[in-house]
C-alpha cells in the first residue's frame, strides 16, 4: 500500500526551501491565487459597479477642477474616502461608497490626510470661503499648514481642451450625451480655475443626502 506520507518524489520542503526559483514561484503563485479571488468578485458586484442613486457625471467645469485639483497635487494632502468607523462618520458624515466614484477616472480616495477627508465637503463652506481658503487658507484658518494657490484666481480655463476630455470619459463610461460633449466648451469660456475648483469642491459627496 502506498505511504500517504511519502512527499511527492522531489517536491520536499527541503527541495523549495533551498531553492530560490522554486521558493519565488510558488510564492507568487499562492498571492495570485489569494489576490484574485479577492478582487475579481468586485468586478462583478453591482454595489460596486453601478453608480449610487442620484450621483451625475460631473459638469464641464467641475471636471476641469478636478484636473486643478490633480494637478496641484491636492491628494498628497486630502483623501476622498470616509471609512466606516464612527470616529470618521462623526467627523465627515456618511461613509463613502464604491458606488460614488464609478465616473471618478481615476479615484481621488487616497490614504494620505495631512489635512482632512474630503469627500463630503460639498455644502459644507460657502463659494467665498473657498475663494479666500484657497488664495490663502491662514486668512480663514490662522494655524492652516496648508500651502496657498494664488495663481488659481488669475489663471482661466483652457476651454478648448474641455470637448476631448469629456469625450475621453464617456469612451471610459462615463454617461455624457454628444450634446454635452459638443458644447463642453461653452459651460467653462471666461472661468478661473479656481471657480472650477471651487465648483468641484462643491459637488463632492453630495449625491447621498
Ligand atoms: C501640504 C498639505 C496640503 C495640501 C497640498 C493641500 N491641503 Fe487642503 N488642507 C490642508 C490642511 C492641513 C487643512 C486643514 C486646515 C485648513 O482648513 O486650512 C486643509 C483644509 C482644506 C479644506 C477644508 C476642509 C474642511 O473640511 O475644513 C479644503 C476644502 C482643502 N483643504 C482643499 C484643498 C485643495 C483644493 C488643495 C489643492 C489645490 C489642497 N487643499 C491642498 C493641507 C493641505
Amino acid at each position: 500500500m502506498a505511504n500517504h506520507n511519502e512527499p511527492i518524489k522531489g517536491f520536499t520542503h527541503e527541495r523549495i526551501e533551498t531553492s530560490n526559483f522554486l521558493m519565488i514561484v510558488l510564492i507568487v503563485l499562492v498571492l495570485s491565487v489569494g489576490g484574485l479571488l479577492e478582487i475579481v468578485p468586485l468586478f462583478f458586484q453591482k454595489s460596486t459597479t453601478q453608480p449610487v442613486e442620484g450621483l451625475k457625471p460631473y459638469t464641464s467645469l467641475q471636471l476641469y477642477g478636478r484636473d486643478v485639483y490633480i494637478r496641484e497635487g491636492c491628494y498628497n494632502c486630502h483623501s476622498q474616502m470616509i471609512r466606516p468607523f464612527q470616529a470618521e462618520t462623526l467627523r465627515y458624515g456618511p461613509y463613502s461608497r464604491a458606488g460614488e466614484s464609478v465616473y471618478d477616472h481615476p479615484f481621488q480616495w487616497g490614504s494620505k490626510r495631512t489635512g482632512p477627508d474630503l469627500a463630503r465637503v460639498g455644502g459644507r463652506y460657502s463659494d467665498e470661503w473657498h475663494r479666500i481658503h484657497l488664495i490663502n487658507p491662514r486668512d480663514v484658518v490662522p494655524e492652516s499648514i496648508m500651502p496657498a494657490y494664488p495663481w488659481l484666481e488669475k489663471d482661466l480655463v483652457d476651454a478648448a481642451v474641455m470637448p476631448g476630455r469629456l469625450a475621453a470619459m464617456k469612451k471610459l463610461g462615463v454617461p455624457y450625451s454628444d450634446e454635452e460633449v459638443a458644447k463642453a466648451a461653452d459651460d467653462v469660456k471666461g472661468k478661473t480655475e479656481l471657480e472650477a475648483v471651487i465648483a468641484y469642491l462643491q459637488v463632492l459627496g453630495t449625491a447621498i443626502k
